[in-house]
């Protein structure tokens, strides 16, 4: 268990530097960081591999109910979907351009929502997703909005697939992340947006560093 009980929430479009940042901010507070976005890419993998249509609701429901997900805390950040080691698999372009789909599936939600919430009763936690200050941690310590702009963060999304060895292009890359962040806007259930105490804050030119540097402050001053 953590030492401290501490929560922060950081929630935030696609390639706003959300699990950068949560990461070094958990490891800075001792805390467990808790990657949501994870989960639902697990859905949407366990989806597309067992072969049933994205857009049917209700196997895609069913498969939420039916499949465990596991983050584990080592420095490898192990994701595990029914025992496979999913990590590498679950970004994937086809599950990048599926995973909106399957997070706007209330019943999705409610289960995953319900595993991130045992997470964070197990001690304090940097927690990054799209709902985590609306809806998952409304209670949370400190709760930061990051945003940059839309081509610094589909720029960084590139870059990052490109480093692990994708071949994708900047336009399609750009498409996508367009199309995501609406789905996740536009959604019915616990859609993208700021909690009305979220701290924005604007990352596009700034330094990781610096990012972090700032929300460790914030939390020293709560
Ligand atoms: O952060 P990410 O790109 O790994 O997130 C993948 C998708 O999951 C994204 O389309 C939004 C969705 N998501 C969500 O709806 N709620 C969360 N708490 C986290 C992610």
């Amino acid at each position: 268990r953590k030492q401290s009980d501490l929560q922060i929430a950081i929630d935030g479009p696609a390639g706003a530097g959300k699990s950068t940042v949560a990461k070094l901010v958990a490891k800075g507070l001792d805390l467990f960081y808790v990657d949501t976005g994870a989960m639902y890419r697990a859905i949407a993998y366990k989806a597309l591999s067992s072969g049933i249509s994205i857009n049917d609701e209700e196997k895609v429901s069913q498969i939420a109910q039916r499949t465990e997900v596991m983050l584990d805390h080592s420095d490898e950040r192990l994701v595990w979907c029914d025992g496979q080691n999913v990590t590498q698999a679950i970004r994937n372009p086809e599950v990048s351009r599926a995973v909106a789909t399957v997070a706007a599936y209330a019943k999705v939600r409610e289960r995953l929502v319900e595993l991130q919430r045992m997470e964070a009763a197990r001690g304090g936690v940097v927690m990054d997703g799209r709902d985590i200050g609306t809806h998952v941690l409304p209670e949370a310590d400190l709760k930061i909005f990051l945003t940059a702009s839309a081509d610094e963060r589909a720029r960084r999304r590139w870059i990052e697939l490109q480093n692990s060895g994708r071949n994708v292009s900047f336009e399609e890359v750009f498409q996508d992340m367009q199309r995501r962040d609406r789905q996740d806007m536009e959604r019915e259930v616990s859609p993208l947006k700021p909690a009305r105490d979220a701290k924005i804050l604007d990352t596009t030119g700034l330094k990781v560093e610096d990012i972090v540097t700032k929300i460790l402050r914030l939390a020293q001053e709560g």
